[in-house]
């Protein structure tokens, strides 16, 4: 199975307002707070697309990071896949550019077992 994780852009926008109201409104987030950020997503709405799109490939990214672990609960693999053509996608599937494709992801139970890959040591990451 590929699954292909991709965001409805104008759909995110909407849902980003709303998201954050609702914070507000379960007193999450202060009034003063919510009113900042909605101001800045009206400005997020004027922006292009390739302004955009880094905003919404880190949360797709982020649900595309649980999928992969909750993957790994039921001994499944996985693997992003950035190297495709997003164009030759959206045809398949006849979306318009209002769909904004991060990555596709197979998922399979893995039949083979290779060594792990070279990591560097936990201390050499942490900065302390
Ligand atoms: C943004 C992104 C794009 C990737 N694109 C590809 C890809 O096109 N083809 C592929 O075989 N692996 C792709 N990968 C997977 C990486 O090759 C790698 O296997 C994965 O990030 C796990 O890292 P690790 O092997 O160091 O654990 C991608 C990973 C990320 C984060």
């Amino acid at each position: 199975m590929v699954i292909v994780c991709c965001a409805d852009i104008s759909g995110y926008l909407e849902g980003s307002e709303s998201g954050i109201q609702d914070l507000g409104r379960i007193g999450a987030v202060e009034d003063r707070i919510v009113n900042i950020i909605c101001a800045n997503l009206n400005e997020n709405i004027k922006m292009n697309i390739n302004e955009i799109s880094p905003r919404i490939a880190v949360n797709v990214a982020i649900a595309i990071e649980h999928m992969v672990l909750r993957a790994l609960d039921f001994k499944l693999g996985t693997c992003w896949i950035r190297a495709m053509d997003d164009e030759e996608v959206k045809k398949i599937f006849t979306w318009d550019q209002n769909t904004f494709i991060v990555a596709l992801l197979p998922v399979g139970y893995p039949d083979e077992s290779p060594m792990p890959r070279r990591r560097l040591k936990i201390e050499d990451i942490i900065i302390k």
